[in-house]
């Protein structure tokens, strides 16, 4: 029955303008500048077709408290509409039934047309479409203060060698070198970047996303925190923790640097500035060509006794998404690029234009691979050991070979965990 009325709703829904408003909620964490311009488009578009939209929220940067609070929704069987969810955790909320089957509206939408493979894979159980993307962030940039090094006569470094001289010009005038939060999910992410530039692809996909035990105990992973341990000597860690905190000391001057994905782009953005005048966007030294993606997306639930309009409000919400004119402006705020690869890029900035390019290159290279800070490369529960595991190196760093061996370990132990 709630297919019947989800394939009317969908041919209601294309043909005429909808009629019955409904409440569509959608759990999201959103919250900075940035992220809440981006998400402000989607809630427009929402209640231009006469929905209401609902906020559920839950405040942390890359993720925070989001996945528990969802589970107490859905095991009390009160599910949101959509949530955001990422990655292998769509697969874990598939599996156990509780997702909707999206394939009508994706064939009336002509997803498969629309999305690139490394995309579409993620949002579908088997052959079922059960998540809708609406882009596709980039983690190893290297944000910039281009007026700072500029006065210092630095230009952006593109090896570890050009960084290390940068980085002491930049203390030595009084600057902050790297700006960071002191959160796990921050250091996971400057910590993946290293070992994408440090290790390449091949190693990336062996140790992070195939968790082979023996690239993680290795030689490369010890140059990997060799290089991660000088790192951090040139971050001065505060109290300002929440990574647009951060990204904003790169904005004000205080600091010259911020390894970030490129939500960070939507607080510059945000602040009025403009790539390559204000500031600079570039590959993470030694990842040029590179890509590590992380792909923002609302997992659908099933609603069950619930109002027709509200069955509608939740088709409109994943029409909406993959609209073009969604996909455009959405992703103009957020700093990342469409997930659809058949729009053209002509209105996006110069970091947006090359985020494309360099995904659609990398991805014909082999070098795309997928964030396992963001959830894209392993299980939650690896993951989560990852996270644990950096973060404790983080704050008291050990020998690269010891704490090749310790990630190894923590790793191989999250693998065999059963959460
Ligand atoms: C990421 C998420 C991004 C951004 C960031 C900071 O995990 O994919 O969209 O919001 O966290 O919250």
């Amino acid at each position: 029955m709630r297919t019947l009325l989800r394939q009317a709703a969908v041919i209601a829904g294309l043909a005429l303008p909808v009629v019955h408003a409904g409440e569509v909620e959608v759990l999201h964490y959103w919250t900075s500048g940035g992220e809440a311009a981006a998400l402000d488009v989607l809630k427009q578009q929402i209640s231009a077709e006469g929905h209401q939209w609902q906020d559920f929220v839950i405040a942390g940067g890359g993720g925070g408290n989001a996945m528990a609070e969802l589970q107490s929704r859905v095991l009390k069987g009160r599910p949101p509409a959509a949530a955001q969810i990422k990655g292998l955790d769509i697969q874990r909320w598939a599996r156990l039934g509780f997702l909707e089957d999206l394939n009508n509206i994706a064939e009336q939408q002509q997803w498969d047309n629309k999305l690139p493979p490394v995309v579409a894979d993620v949002m579908k159980h088997g052959d079922q479409y059960v998540a809708v993307p609406v882009n596709v962030h980039r983690t190893n940039w290297l944000w910039v203060n281009k007026p700072l090094l500029d006065r210092l006569n630095i230009s952006a470094p593109q090896t570890w060698e050009e960084f290390d001289v940068a980085a002491e010009a930049i203390r030595a005038a009084g600057y902050q070198v790297i700006a960071q939060g002191d959160q796990p999910w921050q250091h996971a992410t400057l910590f993946e970047t290293i070992a994408l530039s440090i290790g390449g692809p091949e190693y990336y996909q062996a140790a992070y996303v195939d968790h082979d035990f023996s690239a993680l105990k290795s030689s490369t992973t010890e140059a990997v925190f060799e290089r991660y341990f000088k790192l951090l000597n040139w971050i001065t860690f505060d109290d300002q923790n929440e990574w647009n905190e951060n990204t904003a000391k790169v904005i004000n001057g205080e600091a010259a640097f911020q390894i970030m994905g490129d939500w960070a782009k939507g607080e510059f953005k945000n602040a009025g500035l403009t790539p390559r005048e204000d500031y600079l966007c570039v590959p993470v030294p030694g990842t040029a060509g590179q890509f590590l993606f992380n792909i923002d997306s609302f997992a659908i639930f099933q609603l069950r006794d619930v109002e027709n309009s509200q069955i509608e409000a939740q088709n409109a919400l994943v029409q909406n998404i993959m609209s073009e004119s969604f996909q455009r402006t959405f992703n103009q705020n957020k700093g990342s690029i469409p997930a659809r690869t058949d729009m053209s890029m002509a209105d996006f900035d110069a970091c947006a234009r090359s985020s494309m390019n360099d995904f659609l290159a990398a991805s014909a290279n082999n070098a795309l691979k997928p964030s396992i800070a963001h959830g894209l490369a392993t299980t939650g529960t690896v993951q989560q050991y990852f996270y644990e595991k950096i973060a404790e190196l983080t704050a008291t760093p050990t020998t690269p070979a010891d704490a090749s061996s310790q990630l190894a370990k923590a790793i191989r132990y999250g693998l065999y965990v059963i959460k």
